[in-house]
């Protein structure tokens, strides 16, 4: 088999079509140079002295990890200098950062997930990377970037992707021509392609949810899994089988590779009315990977990628993954009587 570096894919994906200019490029080569930091460290576990939190909480009030904090310094050295940024943002930075006045500026706005599913890292379970890519507004050019400038809804992506540091360390990657992923050679330390158009099962039978959150449920989401419990008996007639790995980039990751569905739902607690993921470096990016390997990804209302952003840090509820899963469980959050009941009568 042909072994086609990252490098090497990203060149020939810059001649053959207009969707990756030489700076979008760039930033995707230092994201990956980025993530391969980022997995070395991961791997290094105890002997690294990166295991465990530290005295202090990011702006969604989350404990921090060592490894959170590390991880968004390797992406914040990366990125700073190479000249393709105008400004980026993180979970772990309640504001977004601008690119010092002694490097130059560029075109591209990045906002990352330094690690999604740090509580996994102590454990020696899959945790990653997710990145989302978006251009910067024309008129930014001569002024200083605001928050305000990064608040583009999820269709305006130029590029998304997220490094999973699993039994593998592979790359996903998206800039609007399918879904490519890469593993990293441990050895060359380089990025090989190993699957090209990745393509999401329309049909599935595996559902991921976290199930201790289900008396915070609204109607929809309830009688969506209530019906997967149901089983071969139930309306679906058919038995599904549950996932849940506490890391949404392994669950994603999963998905693309066998199918399924993804939800974090809006629910009744304080925390997580509007959802517990991130729009912009959580929801968005794996949206838009999602609907590029021909699934779907929604709120329950709406398509993600259509959400106005409010926010930098805003949350939103998400479900996403195999077709015709995703339209059935729309369905489930559309099917309401005028007067605000759902089939069952229950009081949406
Ligand atoms: P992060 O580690 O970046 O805060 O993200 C964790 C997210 C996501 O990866 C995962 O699907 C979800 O939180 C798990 O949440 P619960 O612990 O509520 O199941
Ligand atoms: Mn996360
Ligand atoms: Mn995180």
């Amino acid at each position: 088999m042909e072994r086609k570096t990252l490098t090497r894919f990203l060149i020939e994906q810059q001649r053959s079509s207009q969707a990756l200019p030489a700076q979008l490029r760039l930033l995707l080569e230092v994201m990956a140079r980025a993530c391969k930091m980022i997995s070395h460290a991961v791997g290094k576990g105890a002997l690294g002295d990166v295991l465990g939190s530290i005295d202090r909480t990011n702006v969604q009030g989350e404990v921090q990890k060592k490894l959170d904090v590390l991880a968004n310094e390797i992406l914040l050295d990366a990125n700073e200098w190479g000249g393709h940024l105008a400004a980026l943002g993180s979970e772990e930075m309640e504001a977004i950062h601008l690119i010092p006045n002694r490097y130059p500026k560029g075109e591209y706005l990045l906002v990352y997930d330094p690690i999604d599913g740090s509580s996994n890292v102590d454990v020696d379970l899959s945790v990653g990377t997710i990145f989302s890519v978006l251009p910067a507004p024309e008129d930014a050019a001569g002024r200083a970037v605001t928050e305000a400038d990064f608040l583009q809804p999820g269709r305006r992506q130029v590029a998304a992707g997220y490094a999973i540091y699993g039994p593998q360390t592979m790359l996903v990657l998206t800039v609007g021509t399918g879904v490519h992923a890469f593993t990293l050679d441990r050895e060359t330390g380089t990025w090989i392609c190993t699957q090209e158009n990745l393509t999401i099962p329309a049909e599935s039978r595996e559902f991921a949810i976290n199930m201790a959150n289900s008396r915070h449920w609204d109607p929809a989401i309830r009688r969506y899994v209530d019906e997967c419990i149901a089983g071969a008996q139930g309306p679906r007639a058919g038995d599904f089988n549950m996932r849940w790995t506490g890391s949404m980039v392994a669950d994603v990751h999963r998905i693309l590779g066998r199918g399924g569905v993804f939800i974090y739902p809006a629910d009744g607690r304080d925390a997580v009315r509007s959802g517990k993921l991130r729009l912009m470096y959580e929801a968005n990016p794996m949206a838009f990977l999602v609907e590029q390997a021909g699934g779907l990804a929604t709120t329950g209302e709406i398509p993600i990628m259509d959400v106005e952003p409010t926010g930098l840090h805003q949350r939103v509820g998400v479900v996403l993954g195999s077709r015709d899963e995703v339209d059935y469980i729309a369905s489930c959050y559309g099917d309401r009587s005028p007067d605000g009941h759902d089939r069952e009568g229950a009081t949406i």
